[in-house]
């Protein structure tokens, strides 16, 4: 995916401008092309606190994953309306919680950007959930801010106490950042065997970590 900013803000045409702009900001500051490369070509996926439901659409727009059929669950359900507002072709998106959704239904989970937001003590509950809905074998994609280097953890911190605690652009809990190998036991202690872990480049204040993990 070459430029997922100018798709994205192409995708968003007719959205409110407030909407386009923030999903504007998104493209431009995570690497959603790195994300989208991982995803299969085929099968059944699920965006877990999908937001506008960018990572959705932009999947649903690849010309390489043509069979992939996605779908996208949010509790804030003003970002799923605005979601659901566009016309997407094999994505569907829900304000549900995961437990709503059917027991062992997709082969690919992904959470983006989600449990930076969510309670330490929340994050098994959630993370069993992701793993309840995967087929046995499937494959979870976690993709966070991690707290390093120092600079980068104060900037992003700063920026998310407002966006979060302040505007209310986000809901959910107050933002914290955790180390790569503080992610990868979370994942572990939910059933998950991490198999790839990787920093994505990024050019400016946040560090972006990816990890891809199956299924016990
Ligand atoms: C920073 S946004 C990221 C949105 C999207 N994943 C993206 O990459 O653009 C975090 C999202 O997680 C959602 N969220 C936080 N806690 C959640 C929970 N427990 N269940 C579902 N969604 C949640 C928020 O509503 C918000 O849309």
């Amino acid at each position: 995916m070459r430029n997922p900013a100018a798709l994205a803000w192409r995708i968003y045409r007719g959205a409110p401008l407030p909407v386009r702009l923030h999903v504007l900001v998104r493209a431009l500051t995570c690497p959603f092309g790195a994300l989208v490369a991982r995803f299969p070509p085929e099968g059944s996926a699920l965006d877990v606190g999908c937001g506008h439901g960018l990572l959705g659409h932009l999947l649903a727009r690849d010309p390489r994953r043509p069979r992939l059929h996605l779908a996208g669950v949010d509790h804030d359900a003003a970002k799923i309306r605005a979601a659901r507002a566009l016309a997407a072709p094999r994505a569907r998106f829900w304000a549900l919680p995961l437990e709503a959704l059917p027991e062992a239904a997709f082969d690919f989970v992904s959470i983006v950007d989600v449990l930076y937001t969510v309670r330490r003590e929340a994050w098994p509950a959630l993370l069993a959930g992701c793993r309840r809905v995967l087929k046995p074998g499937g494959v979870l994609l976690l993709k966070e801010v991690i707290d390093r280097p120092r600079w980068k953890h104060r900037a992003i911190l700063l920026q998310e106490t407002i966006s979060v605690g302040l505007l209310g652009i986000t809901r959910g809990d107050p933002p914290h950042f955790a180390s790569p190998a503080g992610y990868a036991r979370a994942l572990r202690e939910s059933g998950f065997s991490p198999f790839e872990e990787t920093s994505l480049a990024s050019f400016h204040w946040i560090s972006h970590y990816l990890i891809l993990a199956r299924r016990r």
